[in-house]
């Protein structure tokens, strides 16, 4: 244990890091012991974070949180995290260093949009993320209601190179064996993947495939409907933006957790 990790063990609300996976050198992801007590909706994030340098005055180490997409569903025993790294990132300069055995601050208290609730009933379920936006629907991808609720669940990940899309495609292959709800993710599941700027079977921004129609060709799909469709959306600002506009003008409205609609939207946090 390190001089900083032996801080941070005793706050409160720290929480032991399980397993280090890292992706490329741009991207890891990691598995957290979860709070006994700690309860969340899939699709919701919280703040996470690790202590800061020692303020010079008082020698008190204020923490440096950010908020995280949960990863892994409401009744996994361990809490995922998907992050970036950020070579000059307050947090995950520091928190791509972390090791099993070491702890980060897990603050417990769940929010976000991108939860079943804020959805009214619909045939299909469309996730439709870009990078670490992933992360709430590697949460919503293994939970039991999505599948109650949805004839066909659809993951579309659009990143610029093809080794940005390993955790997707590793989430895929969980998901199949998933004693859960592997058997019906078979039967339901898709996974869409796209890159922009690295050859790919499959490229071009999810906008512009929406747009074109070729998303909804290539799955032998009609054009999304509000009678039928939902979505769910967890991108940059700019992809955010750029779908919602797709998505009105096909008649769907946005929905909160207080009104349900026919798609929300998240911004991915990390970046
Ligand atoms: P592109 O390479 O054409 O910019 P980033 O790494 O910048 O967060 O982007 C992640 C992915 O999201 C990239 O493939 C990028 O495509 C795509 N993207 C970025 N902005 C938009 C947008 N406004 N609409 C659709 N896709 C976007």
């Amino acid at each position: 244990m390190n001089a900083i990790d032996k801080v941070t063990a005793t706050l409160p609300d720290a929480q032991e890091v399980l397993s280090v996976r890292h992706w490329d050198d741009r991207l890891f992801s990691f598995r957290v012991a979860r709070p006994a007590s700690f309860r969340f909706r899939s699709g919701e994030f919280v703040m996470i974070g690790l202590p800061g340098d020692p303020d010079p005055k008082t020698g008190k180490q204020k923490p440096i949180l950010r908020a995280y997409s949960i990863a892994s569903p409401f009744w996994d025993e361990e809490l995922e995290f998907y992050s970036i790294k950020v070579p000059d990132g307050p947090l995950t300069s520091r928190l791509q260093e972390i090791a099993p055995g070491e702890h980060v601050i897990v603050k417990t208290k769940p929010t976000g949009t991108l939860v079943l609730d804020a959805l009214l009933p619909g045939k299909r379920l469309w996730m439709i993320s870009t990078g670490t936006g992933v992360a709430p629907f590697a949460s919503l991808m293994r939970e039991p209601e999505t599948y109650e609720k949805f004839e066909q669940v659809i993951l579309t990940q659009t990143c610029r190179l093809n080794s940005e899309l390993a955790y997707g495609a590793d989430l895929e292959r969980r998901l199949m064996e998933d004693p859960l709800v592997g058997e019906e993710a078979a039967a339901k599941f898709t996974r869409y993947a796209t890159t922009t700027r690295e050859t790919s079977d499959r490229m071009g921004r999810i906008t512009d495939l929406i747009a074109s129609g070729k998303l909804v060709s290539d799955l032998g799909l009609r054009d999304f409907d509000p009678a039928e469709d939902r979505v769910m959306i967890c991108g940059s600002m700019g992809l955010n933006k750029d779908l919602k506009t797709l998505l009105e003008a096909r008649g769907l409205s946005e929905g909160a957790n207080s009104k349900p609609g026919e798609y929300v939207v998240e911004r991915a946090f990390v970046d």
